[in-house]
């Protein structure tokens, strides 16, 4: 694809994004919008994107702008009416403004506190040696391992799993309705593929109402007990309005769905990263060092490549010299906004010596992302343990292949990861 090709206003962006290579490479797609039209208004759907760092910051953090209600984005969008896997990600705290988000925030907010995160890094780590270990011996044997499905996805459902006190047993049946309920997302899902989402997201809702009934009678130290509150009004957020039911099987949904999906990518990229550059190897083990890998790992291939929430200004607003009129749906390319060379220079090199803060791959303003600390801790400790596991001990770990990527414009996602040892050359 040229992304040059047809210029200006008239660039479909949204039919670009979908386009299988850029799905693939979206990057020099992203480069011509900065350069040419980086507030750009696609000529279907009528979305603005925005493509420029400062842009990006300025839309996010400007109260000026809110998010889009589900119910403004079913009157515009009513493929979504067909979907209860869509209509359950609009119904999420994105898409609330104050003082609904405020209330939802508040309610999830203490699971993920950095002293909440440090309390689960020991168990994050035995999980990962659980996981990474047997892995030794069968790549020794010859095997090739996928990475995804073997380590990171489960690595993902057993530390959010932990957050909200999902039991162990039923880890294997929840964790892969995750990637089920993803086939909704893919922008040309057909009636099937919604129906199975759909499968898949019942499967989900119905756990955690019976979850959250069972912790009602017996409470753990677990989110779903504090959420689900023995008298309401007892858990966190104690004192503002409690959860309704809807509102709080919504909430571990998402929390399911953001805990798995993107926390494995992220790791899936990071040890992309970790294979393209081996020279970056050691510093893995060193806990200097790990922190500068994780967040340029992030920078540089965010999982999510478009914002969630659909923003949209209270009124007309001019951003880089385009207006953008009242109640226009603005969406946030992330994916490019970390790339932006006036924020980032040199943005294509991979450089874990960088020091990059303010790149936007957990957002910005009300909508950033709650779980980010919880996230860095799975990344740092997979990459050391896949250091100290794997790659120090098998040194020609490679991949076996080109990682099958999901096919989704607005998410980074993998279905496999496969790796294998490489043999050294005799001397
Ligand atoms: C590397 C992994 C992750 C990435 C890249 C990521 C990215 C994001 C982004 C970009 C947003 C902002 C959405 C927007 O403005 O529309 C967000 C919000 C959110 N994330 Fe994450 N996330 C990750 C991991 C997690 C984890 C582990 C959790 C916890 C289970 C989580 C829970 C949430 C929630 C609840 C929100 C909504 C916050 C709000 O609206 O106030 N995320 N995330």
């Amino acid at each position: 694809m040229d992304p040059t090709e047809g210029r200006g206003t008239a660039v479909d962006v949204l039919a670009r994004m979908q386009d299988p290579e850029s799905m693939d490479d979206p990057y020099p797609l992203y480069a011509w919008l900065r350069e040419h039209a980086p507030v750009h208004r696609n000529p279907t759907g009528g979305v603005y994107f925005v493509s420029r760092h400062r842009d990006a910051r300025l839309v996010m953090r400007d109260p000026a702008f809110r998010s889009a209600t589900r119910e403004e984005l079913l009157a515009r969008q009513p493929r979504i009416g067909r979907s209860r896997t869509l209509q359950n990600f609009l119904a999420g705290i994105t898409n609330t403004n104050r003082p609904r988000h405020t209330r939802l925030r508040r309610a999830m907010a203490p699971f993920f506190t950095p002293q909440a995160v440090d309390a689960l890094r020991l168990r994050a780590r035995r999980w990962c040696d659980r996981l990474l270990d047997p892995l030794v011996t069968r790549l020794r044997d010859g095997e090739s391992v996928d990475l995804h499905t073997a380590a990171t996805a489960p690595l993902a459902t057993h530390v959010i799993a932990e957050v909200i006190g999902v039991p162990e047993e039923d880890r294997p049946f929840l964790g892969p309705l995750v990637a089920k309920t993803m086939l909704a997302a893919h922008p040309a899902a057909d009636d099937a593929a919604l129906a199975e989402a759909d499968g898949a997201t019942l499967a989900i809702e119905r756990y955690f109402t019976e979850l959250a009934a069972e912790r009602r009678r017996r409470p753990r130290a677990d989110a779903v007990s504090a959420l689900a509150g023995g008298p309401r009004g007892t858990g966190p957020g104690a004192g503002e309005e409690p959860l309704e039911e809807a509102e709080l099987i919504n909430m571990l949904w998402g929390l399911w769905m953001a805990g798995s999906e993107s926390t494995a990518a992220a790791m899936d990229n990071a040890a992309l990263a970790l294979f393209r550059h081996p020279e970056t190897a050691p510093s893995l083990g060193d806990p200097a060092l790990l922190p500068g890998f994780v967040e340029e790992s992030l920078r540089h291939e965010p999982p999510i490549w478009i914002a969630a929430s659909q923003l949209l200004p209270v009124r007309d607003v001019e951003v880089a010299g385009t207006l953008i009129p009242r109640g226009a749906g603005v969406h946030v390319l992330i994916g490019s906004v970390n790339r932006d060379p006036e924020a980032f220079p040199d943005p294509d090199r991979f450089d874990p010596g960088r020091g990059a803060p303010g790149y936007l791959t957990f957002g910005e303003g009300i909508h950033r992302c709650v779980g980010a600390g919880l996230a860095r801790m799975e990344i740092a400790t997979f990459l050391s343990r896949l250091q100290g596991h794997l790659h120090a001990r098998l040194p020609h770990l490679t991949p076996a292949g080109p990682p099958v990527r999901r096919r989704m414009a607005t998410q980074r996602s993998f279905d496999s990861l496969p790796v294998a040892l490489v043999r050294p050359p005799r001397p």
